[in-house]
C-alpha cells in the first residue's frame, strides 16, 4: 500500500513504536510530521530519514493550545492533513492504592485528553477535506486486566471508546478511526521492565504466544488499517497480542 504524497502525523514517533511507525510511512510515500516534545529525538529520526520529508515538530500533547497550533501549522504548510497516528502515551506501574493525582492527570492528559482533542482538530480537517484516516494505540490494556496498570488501562480503555465513537460519528464522511492493541514490546518505554528477569519470564509467560510484539509488526499494522483498501473497515479495535486478549 502506497501513501504517496498524503501527510501524516505521527505522535511520540522521537523514539519506541512512533518511530516504526514515521519510518514506515515515510517509506510508503508520506510527508510525515513527528509530533514530540523530545525534539532530539524526533530530529535524529528525521535526519536518518528524509529531513525533506519527514518533520519533527516540537511540543507537548497534554497541552490543548499546543495541539492546535502545531495542527494549523501542518495545515499552512501542507495544506492538508491525510492521516493521524495518536502513537504517544504514557504509563505508571504501581497498585491502585498508591496512585496519586499527579499519576492520574500525567497519564490522563497525554493519554486520553491529548488524543481526543488531535483528533478533533484533524478530524474537523479531515471532515472539511472529504475524508481521512486516523488509527489510534491503545493497549491490550483496554481488553483485559493486569494488575498495578489501573490508571492507564483505564486510560487505553478510553481510547478504545474514543476510537468507536468517533468511527461512527464520523463514517458519514469519510473518516474512519480505528485502533491497534499491542500486547508488550520492547521500547524505552518499557526497556526498565525488561531489565528484570523475573518480570521479563512473567509477562512472556502471559502470552500465549510466548513473545513480544515487535515495533516492526505495530508498524505494519498501522498501515494495514490506513490502507486505503481497507475503506469499510473502520471502529475496529484490532488485538496485536499473540492471543493474550483472547
Ligand atoms: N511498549 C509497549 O509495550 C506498549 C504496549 C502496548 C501499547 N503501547 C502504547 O504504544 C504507544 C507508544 O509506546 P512506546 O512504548 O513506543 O513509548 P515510548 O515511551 O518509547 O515513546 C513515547 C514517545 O512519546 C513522546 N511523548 C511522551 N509524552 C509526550 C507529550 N506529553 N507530548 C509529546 N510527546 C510525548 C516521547 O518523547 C516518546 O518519543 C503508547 O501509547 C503506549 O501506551 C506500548
Amino acid at each position: 500500500m502506497s501513501f504517496d504524497g498524503q501527510v501524516a502525523i505521527v505522535t511520540g514517533g522521537a523514539g519506541g513504536f512512533g518511530e516504526a511507525i514515521a519510518e514506515e510511512l515515510y517509506n510508503r510515500g508520506a510527508f510525515v510530521y513527528i509530533f514530540d516534545y523530545n525534539l532530539d529525538g524526533a530530529t535524529k529520526v528525521a535526519q536518518r530519514l528524509n529531513p525533506g520529508k519527514v518533520f519533527p515538530v516540537q511540543m507537548d500533547l497534554s497541552k490543548v493550545e499546543e495541539i492546535e497550533k502545531a495542527v494549523n501549522m501542518v495545515i499552512g504548510k501542507s495544506n492538508r492533513i491525510d492521516i493521524l497516528v495518536n502513537n504517544a502515551g504514557t504509563s505508571a506501574g504501581k497498585p491502585a492504592v498508591d496512585v496519586t493525582e499527579d499519576d492520574w492527570d500525567k497519564i490522563m492528559n497525554l493519554n486520553v485528553k491529548g488524543t481526543f482533542f488531535l483528533t478533533k482538530f484533524v478530524g474537523k480537517q479531515m471532515i472539511d477535506n472529504g475524508g481521512g484516516k486516523i488509527v489510534n494505540v491503545a493497549s491490550v490494556n483496554a481488553l483485559v486486566a493486569e494488575n498495578n496498570t489501573v490508571v492507564y488501562s483505564t486510560s487505553k480503555g478510553a481510547v478504545a471508546s474514543i476510537t468507536k465513537l468517533l468511527a461512527r460519528e464520523w463514517a458519514r464522511y469519510g473518516v474512519r478511526v480505528n485502533a491497534i492493541a499491542p500486547c508488550y514490546g520492547r521500547t524505552p518505554l518499557t526497556e526498565v521492565l525488561f531489565q528484570d528477569e523475573k518480570i521479563y519470564n512473567g509477562i512472556i509467560k502471559g502470552i500465549p504466544a510466548r513473545r513480544l510484539v515487535t515495533p516492526e509488526e505495530v508498524a505494519e499494522a498501522v498501515t494495514f488499517l490506513l490502507s486505503d483498501k481497507m475503506k469499510i473497515v473502520t471502529g475496529v479495535v484490532m488485538p496485536l497480542d499473540g492471543a493474550r486478549s483472547t
